[in-house]
């Protein structure tokens, strides 16, 4: 009982802390590749510098930078032409 009770607790700080990391503004965004089970194939958003982004390889990440002229933008999920890219929020 003591056990699940540590268990569940654990649970839920960990959950806390993802969702925080989800949407905190002054963190970079680096993906926690190791908790995420949907992570391949998908980009993540550098908070800190839109020349770059993250990708998962399994629980490894990985910081991609965008090609020349471009932009990573967090609508899309994808570097796009600096004529069209626009800041948007983190959160
Ligand atoms: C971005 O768009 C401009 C204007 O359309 C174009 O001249 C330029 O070659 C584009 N750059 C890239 C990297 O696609």
């Amino acid at each position: 009982m003591k056990a699940a009770i540590i268990l569940i607790s654990l649970a839920m700080l960990i959950a806390a802390v993802y969702v925080t990391a989800e949407c905190d503004p002054d963190a970079e965004g680096i993906p926690d590749c190791a908790e995420l089970s949907d992570a391949a194939g998908t980009t993540y958003r550098n908070n800190w510098d839109p020349t770059h982004y993250f990708e998962c390889d399994g629980s490894t990440v990985v910081r991609e930078a965008c090609g020349l002229g471009t932009g990573y933008i967090e609508s899309s999920k994808t570097c796009v032409n600096w004529t069209v890219w626009e800041w948007e929020p983190v959160c």
